[in-house]
């Protein structure tokens, strides 16, 4: 971004190529495209929206992403078509032989290459594969970041539109473009990894809880499944709803540090006992702050026994002091444990307890969230 940024007289005043009609629109599409990159939610998502700005911002007849797996195939990601189609991911088939040895050839030598629609020797799936059926022309380009060979953008033109390929300043537009998709793919890449890392180490701590108290175990996993339909009824982003969930998971974490004889205590607490489980969420909370990628979410654990109106503990916040992610577990971990019962207190019926909630609206309970649940429930 801030590379294009310093370059930016570049386009403005240098001469005006074919690609660059209207210099002072590409600097708006390069700008939307360099916030999108950084933005996107998913690696698909990014390529798929990516390969239509790249159509609009060149002004081509198409836009293709092929991505170089860790099999050593190459499979289209995403592709754009002018006023036509978009095509989503094919992760089921691979490119063919020539193709893939041709998109080999253009990593090693990590420059751009064009192949017109009369070239000999490609076979009509080739030739499907890199859009020569539909454009005159196309041009590779290769995707690498370092040592990385990330994979090849393919752009077609010929039929309405062209560019000339050799032009100093097209191949420097290009080259930027190029550059920020790769790095954009390569970053989303390393966060999709990093987050299945967080995922599993998640799964893991859940299933350390479930084996030393089976029932809070099991009572997480059917909270992490109703919080994350809450959250996605009261409008969070994805990142959102998957820390909430993922919190709803762990969010009796910290019982794991209290003594059995009162966790596995078969009638209710003494006021000693109690005082000591209510050290749980604090507890929880200090164990996912010191595992790297669920830092995020200690707010949450520590606060799911918080009350609207500062009666809950363990700091007694109020309101929006409590992260919404704490509220919604509130709700959802209260109507779990009313309908589930205990070995020392018989189930409520659905209707009872969610008359229970509805009752604590806005003193035990957020009234949004309290209604989120009704609504999903009622589903
Ligand atoms: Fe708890």
């Amino acid at each position: 971004m801030s590379h294009f940024i310093h370059n930016a007289p570049y386009y403005i005043a240098g001469s005006t190529p074919t690609a660059l009609r209207k210099p002072r629109g590409k600097l708006l599409e390069l700008s939307d495209l360099s916030h999108f990159l950084l933005g996107a939610d998913t690696p698909q998502e990014l390529m798929e929206d990516a390969t239509q700005h790249i159509v609009e911002i060149l002004g081509v007849d198409y836009c293709k992403i092929i991505l170089l797996e860790t099999n050593g195939h190459y499979y289209t990601r995403a592709a754009y078509y002018r006023n036509y189609i978009v095509v989503r991911n094919q992760a089921n088939l691979p490119e063919g032989k020539a193709v893939e040895k041709l998109f080999n050839n253009v990593l090693d030598g990590n420059k751009l290459f064009t192949l017109n629609a009369d070239e000999k020797g490609l076979t009509v799936e080739e030739r499907l594969s890199l859009g020569l059926n539909s454009v005159s022309r196309v041009c590779i380009l290769p995707m690498c970041v370092e040592s990385n060979r990330i994979g090849v953008v393919v752009i077609g033109d010929g039929l309405g539109f062209s560019m000339d390929f050799q032009r100093e300043d097209t191949r420097y537009l290009i080259d930027l473009i190029t550059d920020q998709l790769s790095n954009a793919i390569h970053r989303s890449r390393i966060n999709q990894q990093l987050e299945n890392l967080s995922l599993e180490t998640v799964l893991a701590l859940s299933k350390t809880l479930e084996t030393r108290d089976i029932h809070s175990g099991l009572h997480s996993k059917g909270i992490a499944e109703l919080s994350e339909k809450v959250a996605m009824k009261l409008n969070c982003s994805p990142k959102e709803v998957r820390e909430i969930c993922w919190a709803s998971l762990l969010h009796d974490i910290g019982k794991i540090g209290i003594e059995d004889s009162i966790l596995r205590k078969p009638g209710p607490l003494d006021e000693m006992e109690w005082e000591r489980m209510k050290t749980h969420p604090e507890i929880g909370a200090k164990i996912v702050s010191e595992i790297s990628g669920l830092e995020s979410l200690a707010p949450m654990v520590r606060s799911h026994h918080e009350r609207i109106d500062g009666k809950g503990y363990p700091r007694g916040l109020k309101g929006d002091e409590i992260p919404l992610g704490g509220r919604i577990l509130a709700v959802v971990d209260s109507y779990c444990a009313m309908t589930e019962g205990r070995v020392y207190r018989e189930a409520l019926k659905h209707e009872a307890a969610i008359q229970e909630l509805i009752n604590g609206k806005g003193t035990a309970y957020d009234p949004l969230v309290v209604d989120a649940l009704i609504e999903v429930l009622s589903m």
